[in-house]
């Protein structure tokens, strides 16, 4: 099975490529400029949202299967610039779509969304299935949903075999410190280092969201783009509020930190609560997550207390 990762040197790019080369898969993959742990005849440079590039890559590696997962990943940033985040999740999904479709009909495309699509969520929607209304409501989530679109219409003619997944917030160690377990763990691993004051800055600590670890979603990745395609939730099936977050990570650091809200990291209206139904991909491939958050947790605290205490990291 010829497998190609787009977006490979990214948080979640990485632990896919692990997970493929573990099942055996052959393994090519992409990068923007970061480099990628594999044989340099398996790996391109590739921007997505240049149409030649995209055209080369497809035509070396005539892969089976793609895992389309390069994008802005970064809710503000595409609040930020919205050109960008068009540009590079819905230009560049047009291009990957087109090259994959032009290399083989018969190509194999998991293109990854996100749960933002279901945007304004009613209390009366959780939980949430893919049948929910989409009501996206931010840039992030808009450019996720113009992705989707471009992929159902190669659904729909079938030019490809095309599955959309939608994770909901998913963590582990290695994920930027933008994000908010990873942006925790290393302001408390900066303060268990002795190199900030015990005090810890927070956005919104009552938002619940629903949390899995990466290396459940990257298996999920496996087994649904190995069907016969479709919309798939991928989620733990539960909301927790970030302030528990916070408490599990400050658990495992045995600190005491004084929490402060920073007017900063609050972001405007948010939905309050995002839970997962993942009874479709359970029904079809049989998955279900499997790491507790407290392994996460752990785990992600551990990365960033080691990185911290080898180099000097920024938040
Ligand atoms: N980043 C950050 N930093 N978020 C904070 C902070 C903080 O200091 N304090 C509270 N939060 C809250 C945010 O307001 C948000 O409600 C929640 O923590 C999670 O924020 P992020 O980790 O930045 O993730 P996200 O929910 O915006 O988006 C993630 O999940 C999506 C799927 O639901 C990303 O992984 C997206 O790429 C993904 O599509």
């Amino acid at each position: 099975m010829r497998a190609l990762v787009i977006g490979a040197a990214g948080f979640v790019g990485r632990f896919l490529v692990q997970h493929l080369l573990e099942q055996g898969d052959e393994v090519f993959a992409t990068t923007l400029r970061e480099p990628i742990e594999l044989p340099q005849e398996r790996t391109f440079a590739l921007d997505i949202t240049s149409a030649a590039s995209a055209a080369e890559v497809f035509e070396q590696v005539r892969p089976d299967v793609v895992y389309h997962l390069a994008g802005i990943s970064f809710v503000p940033e595409a609040e930020a610039d919205f050109d960008k985040a068009l540009q590079v999740n819905v230009g560049g999904t047009a291009n990957v779509l087109r090259h994959a479709h032009l290399v083989s009909r018969r190509t194999a495309v998991l293109f990854v969304s996100s749960a933002e699509v279901y945007g304004q969520v009613e209390p009366s929607d959780l939980p949430i299935r893919e049948s929910t209304p989409l009501r996206p409501a931010n840039n992030y989530s808009l450019s996720k949903r113009m992705g989707e679109l471009l992929v159902e219409r190669y659904a729909r003619q079938n030019a490809l075999t095309c599955t959309i997944v939608r994770p909901f917030n998913h963590i582990g160690p290695g994920q930027s410190s933008r994000f908010v377990a990873s942006n925790f763990a290393l302001q408390l691993a900066r303060i268990a280092h002795g190199k900030a004051p015990p005090v810890l800055q927070v956005g919104n600590l009552e938002a619940r969201r629903d949390f899995s670890d990466v290396r459940d979603i990257v298996r999920a990745y496996r087994m649904l783009a190995h069907q016969e395609g479709g919309v798939f939730n991928l989620g733990s099936g539960q909301s927790r509020p970030i302030h528990s977050l916070l408490d599990g990570l400050i658990r495992v650091s045995g600190l005491k930190v004084r929490i402060e809200q920073d007017p900063a990291r609050m972001r405007g209206p948010e939905v309050p609560e995002l839970y997962a139904s993942f009874d479709r991909a359970e029904s079809v491939v049989g998955w279900r997550p499997q790491v507790p958050i407290e392994q996460s947790l752990s785990d992600i605290y551990r990365y960033w207390h080691e990185r911290v205490g080898a180099e000097s990291a920024t938040i």
